[in-house]
C-alpha cells in the first residue's frame, strides 16, 4: 500500500486496488491524498458561484430528475434581470468566478442568448468575473462563440467512459451518442477551454474496474477539471427501478471520496470540485471531499424562489439558504477544516495555467 501510495504513474491494477482499500488502507489512502494536495495547492478552497439558469432540458438521461419527459417538473428560465443580479450578487460576496449550468437545449435563440449574458456579466464586472459555462453538447461553432464572448471554462461531464454503460444510463438515440459527447470535450480542449468532465459514482451495472478507467480516461484526456458526486436514485426517473441495486449510500460516498483520492495522486494540479450531491448523502460529505483532495466548491446563486425546480436528485443541499447565508455557512465550515477560501480570484486550475504559460527557451 505504502508503494502504490507514492508510485508515480499508477496503471490500472494499481487504481483497482486503490479504489478496493476499505478500513485503515483506505484512511491511508486519504491522508496521502490530502497530502499531496496541500503540497501543489495549498489549503486553498476556490468558489463557483452557482446559477441555475434553465430547467428545460431536450435530453431524457435516465437518472436526471429534470430530464425532458418529467412533467411533474415545474419549468423554468431566469430572465436576464435575474442572472444578472446573481452576477452582481457574486461580485458583492468576492466570489471570483461563476458558473451558468442549464437544461440543455440548442436552438439559436438559446444559444445566442447565452451569448449576450457572457458578454453582459464580463462588461459589469469590467472583466473581473470568471465564467464556467456548463450547458451541454453542442457545436464547435456554439463553442467558439461562447469562448470569444468571455467564457473561459466549460464543465461537461461524460457521466461514464464506458460505452456500453454510457448506454446503460442514458436512451441510445441520436440525442444521447457517446462518440458525440466525446468530441464535445474534444472540441472544448481544442478551444483552448479549461476544460472540465466528470462521472457519477455508484450507479447501476457499474463496477470498480469502469471506475479506474474512468479515472484513467480523465489522465489521457488530460483535463484541467474534473466534478465526480454519487449517484442519487431520483423517484421520478427510470433509472429509479435499480435503486435497490446500487451500494449504500455509506458506500457510494466512500467509493466517491477514493475516486478524489486517487485521482489527487494522479493528476495533483488539477482543479476537484466537493459536489452537492456529497452533502446530500452525508451532512459533512462536502468538507469530507475536501478533506481527501476536492478545492473547489459550487455555492447556490440561484434565486431561492426556483431552486426547487432544479432538482436533479432529491434532497439536494443547501435549497433554502440565501447566498449570504452559504457564504458564511461555508467559511465557517472550511475554516473547521483548516481550509481557507480564496476570494476574488478566477482560481485557474494549476494544471492548466501551467500548461499554457509562455515557455522559455534560449
Ligand atoms: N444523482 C447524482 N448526480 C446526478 N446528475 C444528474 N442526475 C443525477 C443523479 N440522479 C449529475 C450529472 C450531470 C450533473 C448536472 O448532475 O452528472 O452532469
Ligand atoms: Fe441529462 Fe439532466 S437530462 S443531465
Amino acid at each position: 500500500m505504502e508503494e502504490l501510495l507514492h508510485k508515480d504513474h499508477l496503471q490500472k491494477e494499481d487504481i483497482v486496488r486503490l479504489l478496493s482499500a476499505t478500513g485503515e488502507e483506505m484512511r491511508q489512502l486519504f491522508a496521502r491524498a490530502l497530502e499531496v494536495k496541500l503540497q501543489y495547492l495549498d489549503n486553498k478552497v476556490h468558489l463557483r458561484g452557482l446559477i441555475e439558469y434553465s430547467n428545460r432540458c431536450r435530453k431524457s438521461c435516465l437518472y436526471c430528475g429534470v430530464r425532458g419527459p418529467n412533467d411533474k417538473v415545474h419549468r423554468y428560465t431566469l430572465t436576464d434581470e435575474e442572472v444578472l443580479d446573481c452576477a452582481r450578487q457574486a461580485m458583492e460576496l468576492r466570489y471570483g468566478s461563476i458558473a451558468i449550468q442549464s437544461g440543455e437545449r440548442s436552438d439559436k435563440a438559446f444559444t445566442d442568448k447565452i451569448t449576450e449574458l457572457v458578454r453582459e456579466i464580463k462588461r459589469l464586472s469590467d472583466g473581473k468575473l470568471g465564467i464556467t459555462l456548463s450547458l451541454g453538447e453542442q457545436t464547435e461553432e456554439v463553442y467558439r462563440q461562447w469562448f470569444e464572448a468571455g467564457a473561459h471554462r466549460y464543465l461537461l461531464r461524460i457521466e461514464a467512459s464506458n460505452e456500453a454503460l454510457y448506454y446503460k444510463i442514458h436512451p441510445h438515440d441520436d440525442r444521447h451518442d457517446f462518440q458525440r459527447r466525446l468530441s464535445c470535450i474534444d472540441s472544448l480542449l481544442k478551444l483552448g477551454y479549461q476544460t472540465g468532465t466528470g462521472v457519477m459514482v455508484g450507479l447501476p451495472f457499474q463496477t470498480v474496474e469502469d471506475l479506474a478507467d474512468d479515472l484513467l480516461f480523465f489522465r489521457r484526456k488530460d483535463v484541467a477539471m474534473v466534478g465526480m458526486g454519487p449517484f442519487i436514485p431520483h423517484q421520478d426517473t427510470p433509472l429509479y427501478a435499480y435503486a435497490d441495486q446500487i451500494p449504500s449510500d455509506e458506500e457510494r460516498l466512500n467509493m466517491t471520496l477514493k475516486m478524489i483520492a486517487v485521482l489527487r495522486l494522479m493528476l495533483p494540479e488539477i482543479n476537484m470540485v466537493a459536489a452537492t450531491a456529497d452533502q446530500t448523502l452525508d451532512p459533512m460529505g462536502r468538507e469530507k471531499a475536501i478533506m481527501v483532495g476536492a478545492n473547489v466548491i459550487m455555492p447556490n446563486l440561484t434565486p431561492t424562489g426556483h431552486r426547487e425546480d432544479y432538482l436533479i436528485y432529491p434532497d439536494k443541499a443547501c435549497v433554502g439558504d440565501k447566498p449570504e447565508e452559504c457564504q458564511s455557512c461555508l467559511d465557517i465550515r472550511m475554516h473547521a477544516i483548516q481550509h481557507e477560501i480564496l476570494y476574488d480570484a478566477w482560481g485557474d486550475s494549476l494544471a492548466f495555467t501551467k500548461r499554457h504559460a509562455p515557455t522559455v527557451s534560449d
